[in-house]
């Protein structure tokens, strides 16, 4: 272990009776004091965070199971939330970000209500699904992204046939720890007005607004279509992966201000480039088969499986198919924000075995 702040085995107390240390210990507790050096808070944990893995292999079969336990007449959302099993305390799927799979059967919705947290929608299957955004109608199909940003007003509706399944990535545990979590249940009468999506067809054409303007992006869906094209024409890197980044097209900054969102497409036999940074995030798995180093795991994954990248560790992928397509959200942007990212690329000289 590292450092230990805990009292030492010759800590002699000062010569004080054990009745006199135990009054003053119970003082401390009184006074909700807590004397460092008894507690061994400052301990420096060795290694970074694991990272975890969750086949969509386990979890599809859970998915109809959870249409057979409960309706969305019940549950404010059917979701089943991925948890890190070394969590401490907060529930979350990485540290400041939860990943969940939510469900809806046909004729269902999901009522409104609008909250602080960050939200975000990658559709895994089914169509006719709909989200509304600030009342904006986003059509659900499959491989679309949708963002429903902090503050904005959103529901859901499945008005198609078969099981409609999407994965929420939200920043919902980062505003649990800030206390900055509000929730609002409900229809709301104070929407703010959007702007249609045909805004924004020509590629770096953007209207001229008048006023001050959302902090996220006025383009709620990224079809699938759209973002294919995008990352099929980006320069490949020097490792061969392609990679875009979903951003609000009236600023370059993210879609989202506290989440980064990114897509990458990498091809078969040239292991991405070791790259290590403090960010966490979660991986999607859109397409493909290939595996990920994570810090000292390897995780095999095929299509719509999640796994996690806990900031510190050394992360490499590796395409066992004709090609790939990962989905990364992280809060890269947060610490980016706070001046605290570090992010670098790492030797393969350097990497363990
Ligand atoms: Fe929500």
């Amino acid at each position: 272990m590292g450092e230990d702040m805990g009292h030492s085995q010759g800590d002699n107390h000062g010569g004080l009776s054990a009745e006199r240390l135990e009054a003053i210990r119970r003082s401390w507790v009184d006074a909700h004091i807590t004397p460092l050096w008894e507690t061994p808070v400052h301990r420096v944990a060795k290694g970074a965070p694991r990272g975890h893995h969750w086949r969509w292999s386990d979890l599809r079969p859970m998915i109809d199971d959870a249409i057979a336990v409960t309706s969305t007449d019940n549950a404010e959302r059917r979701v089943l939330a991925l948890t890190d099993p070394d969590g401490r305390g907060v529930r979350s799927t990485v540290t400041t970000i939860n990943a969940n799979f939510q469900v809806l059967a046909p004729g269902e919705s999901a009522r409104p209500h609008r909250h602080t947290a960050n939200a975000l929608r990658f559709i895994v299957e089914g169509a006719g699904g709909v989200t509304t955004v600030d009342g904006k109608e986003c059509l659900m199909e499959p491989g679309d992204l949708i963002i429903t940003p902090g503050g904005s007003g959103h529901e859901h509706a499945h008005r198609g046939q078969g099981t409609l399944v999407w994965l929420d990535v939200l920043d919902a545990p980062l505003h649990q720890y800030l206390g900055t979590q509000v929730f609002e249940p409900g229809p709301s009468n104070n929407l703010p007005p959007t702007i249609a999506d045909s805004a924004f067809t020509g590629a770096g054409l953007a209207p001229v607004l008048e006023g001050p303007q959302a902090a996220y992006s006025p383009l709620f869906r990224f079809p699938k279509a759209a973002w294919e094209a995008a990352l099929q024409a980006a320069p490949a890197h020097g490792d061969g992966a392609r990679s875009i980044r979903i951003i609000n097209p009236l600023t370059g900054a993210p879609a989202m201000p506290l989440m980064d969102c990114r897509l990458m497409r990498i091809g078969k036999g040239q292991p991405t480039a070791a790259m290590g940074s403090n960010a966490n995030a979660a991986c999607f798995i859109v397409s493909g088969h290939g595996r990920s180093r994570v810090g000292d795991e390897v995780f095999e994954w095929a299509a719509h499986d999640v796994f996690t990248m806990p900031g510190h560790n050394v992360v490499s992928h590796e395409c066992l198919s004709d090609d790939a397509t990962l989905f990364f959200a992280s809060d890269r942007e947060v610490l980016r924000r706070l001046d605290l990212l570090v992010e670098e690329r790492v030797n393969a000289k350097d990497m363990k075995a």
